[in-house]
């Protein structure tokens, strides 16, 4: 009997693929055309001017905000849940990230880190003392300079100071919309009725700290949820063997290979930059590594990096948008481009869309107060969540990029109705959800189910 649900399920899902709309990502002979320069956009500054808001900034992408938010007209229709997920701020590289010798000397001690336990039984509250990591330079250490290439106090990675600066504007500017513009944000913190989630990746737990001040400045402290790290929907860091491999067929194929292969001059002149063995092959099957390296540079005002033993050896400009368009390339390829792409975000991040059908659901039967969902997560959490949608046109999801589900309700008909947001506007998709932009809900719903089953179970098929 069970068996047979089971089949039945897995016979109706479809995971269709439909391919993004034509773009400068599209054909390497584009993304190795250098008078592209940035494609227009911004790697080198959180700031854009109130005149180009909406712009890709790659250091701080564009969010809802109230000079460019899209009002649906609240005459007719009720705004009754919204969930915000979004990517962190900027930070500094991951380790694998650092060049084996780095030459700024980077200090991140204008910002703390807290670490440390409460218990939570009155009778032993105040019984341990808040910690704040000081990040410790040992200079007797030999392993200090050669595991992480920068010399100073820094984590890699930590969000830095300018992300803080940057995670507490996005708070101020959700609640501009949610709490000022649309009412809807209950004016002090109820967790009944607003949550803020995180990853196991402490960073999300440093950008989260400043978003709730700005959005919640009274709350001293608030918890913040977080799933169990191995099954993290949001991160996500469930394990699908299914989709890793679906990611390995991506990387393996001719296209993948094309670009890399045109890339081989690339590589040499970066390798005798950054010291970087030629040899080593997680900086040589994609350009991950020299992306994030030399985008927290540009992105934190420092310059491109030379040869730590050659001060006139350094990257240009050139050398620079390169890297940055062959970044764009591999997450439209691996998240749109290719046929199995929609394949791979179902079941690498089908987790979060059967939670988020739940929520959804429950709102709408008034099982749950809850009014605002808040998750702040990673680029690769961003590029699932519309690799599963098939957005018509995808760039790496830049610091702080941020999608926007909101669930309203007729006031005439009672139907319930839902609107996704990307980069503050509405999100559209080449697949058949097209723009989702005051879709019926059960539109939305049945989407998800075609992909991961009535209640994940053609995910866990996949997976398990
Ligand atoms: C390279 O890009 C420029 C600027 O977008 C464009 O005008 C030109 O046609 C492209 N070159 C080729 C060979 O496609
Ligand atoms: C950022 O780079 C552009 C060229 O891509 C340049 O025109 C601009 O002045 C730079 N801005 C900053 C803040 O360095
Ligand atoms: C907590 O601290 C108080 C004050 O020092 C002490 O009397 C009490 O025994 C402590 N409780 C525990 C469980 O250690
Ligand atoms: C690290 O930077 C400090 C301060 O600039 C300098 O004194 C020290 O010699 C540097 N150490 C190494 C190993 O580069
Ligand atoms: C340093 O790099 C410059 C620029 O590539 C090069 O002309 C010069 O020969 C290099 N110097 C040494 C000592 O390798
Ligand atoms: C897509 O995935 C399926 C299932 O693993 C596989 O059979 C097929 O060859 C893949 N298609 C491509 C183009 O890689």
């Amino acid at each position: 009997m069970f068996l047979l649900v089971a089949l039945a399920a897995v016979a109706s899902a479809q995971i269709i693929h439909y391919a993004p709309i034509d773009n400068e990502f599209s054909e390497l002979d584009q993304v190795f055309n250098t008078s592209r320069g940035t494609n227009g956009g911004i790697y080198n500054s959180s700031f854009v001017p109130d005149s180009s808001y909406g712009q890709y900034d790659f250091c701080n992408m564009p969010h809802v905000r109230k000079d460019i938010y899209p009002q649906v007209d609240q005459s007719e229709y009720k705004l009754q849940f919204v969930e915000v997920i979004h990517r962190h701020h900027k930070r500094t590289p991951y380790a694998q990230n650092c060049f084996p010798v780095e030459t700024l000397v980077l200090y991140c001690d204008e910002a703390l880190n807290n670490y440390y336990s409460e218990f939570k039984t009155p009778a032993h509250s105040g019984n341990t003392t808040k910690l704040s990591w000081a990040n410790y330079q040992n200079q007797y250490n030999p392993f200090n300079f050669i595991h992480n290439g920068y010399n100073g106090t820094c984590q890699f990675p930590q969000i830095s100071y300018a992300g803080l600066e940057d995670s507490y504007q996005h708070g101020l500017d959700l609640y501009g919309v949610y709490g000022e513009l649309m009412s809807f944000l209950p004016a002090s913190y109820d967790p009944k009725l607003v949550t803020f989630r995180v990853t196991n990746n402490v960073i999300t737990s440093q950008v989260a700290s400043a978003v709730v001040k700005a959005m919640y400045p009274h709350e001293e402290e608030i918890d913040v949820k977080v799933e169990a790290d191995g099954f993290d929907a949001i991160e996500p860091s469930y394990s699908c063997g299914f989709a890793d491999d679906i990611a390995s067929e991506i990387t393996s194929s001719t296209v993948w290979q094309e670009h890399l292969a045109r890339a081989a001059d690339l590589y040499d002149e970066l390798d005798d930059i950054s010291g970087v063995d030629p040899e080593s092959e997680d900086w040589h099957v994609s350009f991950d590594h020299y992306f994030d390296n030399t985008a927290f540079r540009l992105c934190h005002g420092y310059g491109l990096a030379c040869n730590s033993e050659n001060s006139s050896l350094c990257m240009t400009q050139v050398q620079a948008e390169q890297i940055f368009r062959l970044g764009d390339f591999e997450y439209n390829y691996k998240y749109r481009i290719h046929e199995n792409s929609t394949l791979y975000a179902a079941t690498s991040y089908g987790a979060y869309f059967n939670e988020l059908k739940h929520r959804l659901l429950e709102k709408t039967t008034g099982a749950t107060s809850l009014k605002y969902s808040h998750n702040v997560a990673h680029d690769g959490s961003i590029a699932r969540i519309l690799g599963f949608l098939q957005i018509d046109y995808l760039r790496w999801p830049g610091m702080g990029s941020e999608v926007v589900l909101e669930l309203y309700q007729g006031l005439k008909d009672g139907e319930w109705y839902l609107r996704a947001l990307y980069m503050g506007r509405i999100l559209t998709t080449t697949g058949p959800l097209g723009e989702i932009d005051m879709i019926p809900l059960h539109d939305f719903i049945s989407y998800i189910e075609s992909m991961i089953g009535k209640d994940a179970e053609v995910l866990v098929d996949y997976c398990v």
